[in-house]
């Protein structure tokens, strides 16, 4: 039997809806509760679509999937899926020792030698933190000067999780174009005061500072996940008067969008990475595909409107899928005894 952890949110009642059509036995669980390694007693498999933004989740998510994967049941999001998720800085040294078309990243523990590099590169430059989606945690370093406020506040104060003043600024724009109630533009004034709780679990990041090559030309960048032996993809439109598509809201879908080179490469870097689903975001320098970073949980609103996925040989199946019960049937297939 598999256990799909008790929340509306994210895949599950997707996995839930597909389960039931299919005849597969499931039992709901709740990963919060302290004895939920005795609830899954009798169960071969767990599914978690465990997310960045909810507290609960970044304290005890990776490490009840990791210690239940050790002890042999089998989980959605396995390790090689998983223990990246929603780290820039882990996954830049990840991309680099498979040889991915990352980016070039810079990482710096030490903050003399992210002060030296900054004499001697160019900008502007990325700057990132390790988490965050949706662009929220993403600038540009115009010059050296910038990269080095950012860089003695990496090493001092550190940064919150949660940029207040970015978030207004989006949230403002969100209202204007109709796509945020007055009441979302408000939170965004009532959050100057009090921190979302993930921001607060998450505690402020400091010392270490990362930086990116800014790939300069890109009105979109491009999403491919790859389920298996499936893919699909998105085209994210940047913001206006912006570099940055994550999170914007304006997507295309069209299978004429893509590249078919991107979708082959996603799936060679999937099977290296050995990854049960994984979100490949690239942008373009003269038409090469570029990682920017990688991901193994998305919002299924954002990817409904796909009209058809490639397998693995580049064939296109066209009409409506199902990526959520391809999850499934992954875990179904490989259960442990
Ligand atoms: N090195 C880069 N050069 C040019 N554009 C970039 C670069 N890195 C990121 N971008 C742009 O900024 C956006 C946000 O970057 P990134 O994907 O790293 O952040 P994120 O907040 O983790 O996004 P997601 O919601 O996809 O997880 C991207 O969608 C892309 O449009
Ligand atoms: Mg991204």
């Amino acid at each position: 039997m598999i256990a799909i952890h008790n929340s509306p949110s994210g895949f599950h009642t997707r996995w839930e809806n597909y389960c039931l059509q299919n005849n597969i036995t499931y039992k709901t669980v709740n990963c919060y509760d302290s004895d939920i390694v005795s609830q899954l007693a009798d169960c071969k498999a767990l599914m978690w679509h465990h997310h960045q933004g909810n507290p609960c989740d970044l304290n005890i998510a990776k490490p009840i999937l990791f210690a239940l994967e050790h002890a042999g049941i089998k989980v959605f999001p396995d390790f090689h899926t998983n223990w990246h998720f929603d780290d820039k800085v882990g996954q830049k040294y990840l991309l680099e020792a498979i040889n991915a078309p990352l980016v070039p990243t810079y990482v710096f523990v030490d903050k003399q030698k992210a002060i030296d590099w900054t004499k001697s590169t160019d900008f502007p430059k990325v700057f990132k933190l390790r988490g965050g989606a949706g662009s929220q945690n993403v600038k540009l370093a115009h010059t050296e000067t910038e990269a080095r406020k950012l860089i003695h506040q990496a090493f001092g104060r550190g940064f919150s999780n949660y940029d207040k003043w970015g978030s207004i600024r989006e949230r403002y724009r969100k209202w204007r174009l109709g796509k945020t109630t007055t009441f979302g533009l408000l939170k965004g004034f009532i959050r100057l005061g009090i921190s979302p709780p993930f921001a607060k679990v998450m505690g402020r990041e400091s010392g270490y500072v990362y930086f990116q090559d800014f790939i300069p030309g890109n009105d979109h960048d491009i999403r491919v996940v790859v389920i298996g032996d499936k893919a699909f993809a998105i085209k994210r439109m940047v913001r206006k008067n912006d570099f940055r598509a994550s999170g914007g809201g304006n997507i295309m879908y069209n299978k004429e969008l893509f590249d078919i080179s991107t979708l082959k490469l996603s799936f060679e870097l999937s099977e290296k990475l050995k990854t049960q689903c994984v979100a490949f975001d690239f942008v373009f320098e003269e038409g090469t595909p570029l990682l920017v970073e990688i991901s193994y949980g998305f919002s299924p609103a954002g990817y409904e409107a796909c009209p058809g996925y490639w397998d693995k040989s580049l064939a296109w199946h066209n009409g409506r899928f199902n990526p959520y019960g391809w999850m499934v049937d992954e875990i179904v297939k490989t259960q442990i005894g």
